[in-house]
């Protein structure tokens, strides 16, 4: 700090009258002595030694004045030089902190916050919307949450193992062909259970599932899944599925007609109704598939007088496959607790891009995949 040129630095006096009217004449030329180095202090640096001349403990100003003029007063003058110095040490603090707000401030400019203009735009963070996919299958799995069910993931790269022999497709089931399952290269050399795809539905993780937890269980399973499909405006090779599975004694096709009754209705409003038909999957038995009345046209398969597209004009729209599960399952996770003897089961499986398309009337698929901003930001 550069203390002025002109007159010596300012130095505390000893005093030889403690009255009043001297304790204060002193003050006062204290304090314009702070005043004259508090308009020198330009930087921080300045400030620290500005700072450390007037308040550090040892010798600084403060305590100086506190020996030469508190200390040393006769005990009749002490009281009124106690007030006294107090007060001056109060006035000492607050001029050394405003001294550092000025530093701070550029100096010139007292106040920094002064140049910034708060009616500017801030800057924009564009929020990102959550994809229309993703939040079908949220809303799908906090259906079923509320239910008691808990959620369970699997890997999309699979065995053929979990993929297929342990749900009962027999070896040279069509499934198995290349034409629907995408396998990885180089697999040859193993053993045909080992070999891994991509998983061509959500299914295994129900196998996956069973051997990691006893029942009872009811789980959800929401992913990826894989196959070799051409892509076009109803299919793509990679799309998603939410699979179910509940085990338990005493699981009846009735349970099963009313759990996906309750949902079909939690999902697309309580007037839909649902249908069952007799199918086929080497994994559950009976199967079936659920066909809900169509939510767009309310089941009369027309629109005014134009034909209903979505449900193609028959009123029904097909939303999911499912059925008891097959005791041939259960023997691979029998000794889990799962004797098709004592317990029973259902499972079911959607495909939840096509409930999105339905959902959201959109009438591509690739829409969902293909990345451009300005269709996903419609959902935001
Ligand atoms: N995994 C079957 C499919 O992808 C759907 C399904 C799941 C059917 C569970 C019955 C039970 O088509």
């Amino acid at each position: 700090m550069a203390t002025k040129k002109k007159s010596a630095p300012y130095a505390v006096p000893k005093l030889k009258d403690f009255s009043a009217a001297a304790l204060d004449k002193a003050a006062e030329k204290l304090l314009a002595a702070l005043e004259d180095e508090s308009s020198e202090v330009k930087t921080e640096a300045d400030w620290k030694t500005f700072r450390d001349r007037w308040m550090a403990r040892k010798d600084g100003i403060l305590t100086q004045v506190n020996d030469l003029w508190l200390k040393a007063a006769p005990k009749e003058a002490k009281r009124d030089a106690g007030q006294r110095v107090n007060q001056l040490k109060l006035k000492v603090e607050q001029g050394v902190e405003a001294a550092l707000a000025r530093a701070q401030g550029g100096g010139a400019e007292p106040f920094a916050a002064d140049r910034l203009d708060i009616t500017l735009p801030g800057t924009r963070r564009p929020l990102g919307a959550e994809h229309p996919v993703i939040r079908t299958m949220n809303e799908i799995v906090a259906v079923f949450r509320n239910l008691g069910y808990s959620m369970e993931e699997g890997p999309v790269i699979e065995t053929d193992y979990y993929n297929f022999e342990s749900l009962n497709f027999p070896p040279n089931h069509p499934a198995r062909d290349t034409q629907d399952t995408l396998f990885l290269a180089n697999q040859e050399s193993k053993p045909l259970r080992e070999r891994l795809l991509l998983r061509t539905h959500t299914s295994p993780v129900q196998i996956r599932t069973m051997e990691k937890m006893k029942p009872p269980i009811r789980i959800v399973i929401p992913g990826k899944v894989h196959r070799n499909d051409p892509p076009d405006a109803s299919h793509s090779p990679m799309f998603h599925q939410i699979e179910g599975l509940a085990v338990d004694t005493n699981i009846t096709f009735g349970d099963l007609k009313g759990t996906l009754d309750h949902a079909m209705k939690a999902l697309f409003g309580s007037s839909v109704k649902t249908s069952f038909r007799p199918s086929f999957f080497p994994f559950t038995e009976p199967s079936a598939e659920m066909m809900v009345s169509c939510f767009i046209c309310g089941g009369s398969g027309k629109r005014g007088n134009e034909p209903c597209r979505p449900c193609k004009q028959t009123g029904w729209i097909e939303i999911l496959g499912c059925g008891m599960v097959d005791p041939n399952v259960f023997q691979f996770v029998k000794q889990n607790g799962y004797d098709p003897a004592k317990v029973s089961g259902f499972a079911f499986g959607m495909g939840a891009d096509r409930i999105a398309l339905l959902k959201y009337g959109v009438d591509d698929i690739q829409l969902f995949f293909n990345g451009d901003v300005r269709f996903l930001a419609q959902f935001g």
